[in-house]
């Protein structure tokens, strides 16, 4: 019997003792899981902590700051102990995104849509604009309610060098098109002067003979009356001269030629003034410009312009001659660069023919005598610009063409014909030299008007 109860309290032991060791190895077990989440914690704290590039808190359900590290406290300048408490909203929200911000976190804390992480200009607290890439995370807590996480990383480095990229873009877009408009002058300009040398070299070498044959017509003239007079007295003085003078002067009919060699010379004369003044039209034409505006009479511009053209205006196989009408207003003079004004005539007169010469085609005679090929040059004065008006009936343009023909390049005339550099210059002319105006409107197939509006004195 004593046996048996020593057993039972032996047995008793033992279990005890069992029970025991397994206490120990449990206590054993959680110091050390303790120590892993201790340690584990630290580790979240330090990262929390100590990260610098990432600036990182926490809000509470009421968007309150429960968690501040030590980059939030550079990148927005509070410290922690200002941040904790605070609303999201009063700390780093900037007034006209306080709204939307709330609205964005409460949705996400309480009907679970999340806010994508984005690029945002966040306060700080001198009231500068941090930008921020700024992404986010929810989090339960063991009492069951939400946190909310924010991760920003500042990109103001990187914002200031992408403006610095878009401003240079920008500058180099400007110094781009600064080079074509160049670019485009330059090309003009030397076909300009090649054909201004060309005239200007012919108007001189005309020039020289002409004066030497208007000088000597004059004089000759002079001394037409005088040896006239001469032979008129000699008749007087002797009527009856024998029958060999009377036979020379009715074999070289000297009547008809003492009245008919004057009338030659005037005409020489009339001759000689002419070429004069074509010479002196071709002169103009071919001005070189100064770096300075100058007074500029228009209408020599225009008339020396359409001398030059005038081999494209006759008559040929395909089209009676174009008919040019100028009606000009009483204009005073315009300062202006007067080569380049005449370079815009000519483009759009030699526009205006090409015009001309393609709505002929397939027209037969009869058509176009009843509606002759036709150029109607107005000018006239409107406040203090002067206007020129450029009308032509040739085949017109469609709403497609008209929307692009001062684009650079742009053409409808086969390769070699047309370059698309015409009004595209004459824009850049009349707008960016002289502060006017070009519009033109247009009716397929019935013609063209273009009005050129420069300011007097720009
Ligand atoms: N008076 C006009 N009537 C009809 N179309 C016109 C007229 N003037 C210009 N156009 C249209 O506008 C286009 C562009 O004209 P622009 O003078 O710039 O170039 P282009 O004449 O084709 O070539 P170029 O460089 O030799 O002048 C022409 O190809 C033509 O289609
Ligand atoms: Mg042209």
């Amino acid at each position: 019997m004593y046996f048996k109860e020593c057993i039972s309290i032996l047995d008793f032991l033992c279990s005890q003792e069992a029970i025991f060791l397994e206490n120990a190895r449990l206590y054993e077990e959680s110091q050390r899981n303790l120590d892993i989440l201790r340690e584990s914690e630290q580790r979240f704290r330090y990262l929390f902590e100590s990260t610098p590039t990432i600036a990182m808190q926490c809000y509470n359900r009421h968007r309150q700051v429960i968690a501040w590290n030590t980059a939030s406290e550079s990148l927005y300048g509070y410290s922690q102990t200002e941040a904790l408490g605070k609303q999201l909203e009063d700390l780093i929200i900037p007034p006209h995104m306080r709204e939307f911000v709330i609205k964005a976190v409460n949705k996400w804390l309480f009907e679970g849509i999340p806010i994508p992480p984005s690029e945002l200009g966040l306060m700080h607290k001198d009231g500068s604009i941090v930008s921020v890439y700024s992404s986010h995370a929810i989090f339960t807590n063991m009492a069951g309610e939400k946190e909310m996480y924010c991760f920003d990383i500042d990109i103001r480095d990187r914002k200031a060098a992408e403006a610095a990229i878009k401003q240079k873009s920008q500058e180099l877009e400007q110094a781009l098109q600064y080079l074509q408009e160049a670019q485009l002058q330059i090309v003009q300009s030397e076909k300009m002067s090649a054909l201004g040398n060309l005239v200007a070299g012919v108007a001189h070498e005309i020039n020289n003979p002409v004066g030497f044959i208007a000088g000597n017509v004059r004089e000759a003239i002079a001394s037409v009356i005088n040896i006239t007079e001469y032979l008129r007295l000699y008749q007087e003085k002797f009527p009856n001269p024998g029958d060999e003078i009377t036979q020379k002067a009715a074999e070289f009919e000297i009547e008809y030629l003492l009245e008919d060699l004057p009338k030659m010379l005037r005409s020489m004369e009339i001759g000689c003034e002419r070429i004069k003044n074509i010479s002196n039209s071709l002169t103009t034409f071919s001005r070189s410009d100064k770096d300075y505006k100058v007074l500029f009479d228009i209408h020599k511009g225009i008339d020396s312009t359409i001398l030059i053209l005038k081999h494209r205006l006759k008559a040929n196989k395909k089209r009676p001659a174009i008919e040019i009408d100028t009606e000009y207003d009483n204009l005073p003079q315009v300062k202006c660069f007067p080569g380049q004004l005449n370079q815009v005539f000519m483009n759009i007169l030699a526009n205006a023919i090409d015009a001309l010469d393609e709505s002929s085609i397939g027209r037969n005679c009869a058509e176009l005598e009843n509606n002759p090929n036709r150029i109607n040059i107005k000018t006239f004065l409107e406040d203090d610009r002067v206007k020129i008006s450029i009308v032509d009936n040739g085949k017109g343009m469609s709403e497609v063409v008209k929307q692009k023909i001062f684009d650079r390049q742009f053409t409808t005339k086969s390769v070699g014909k047309g370059t698309g550099l015409g009004l595209a210059i004459a824009r850049q002319i009349v707008v960016d030299k002289h502060g006017g105006n070009l519009e033109v409107s247009s009716v397929l197939g019935e013609g063209t008007e273009f009005i050129i509006t420069i300011p007097l004195n720009e």
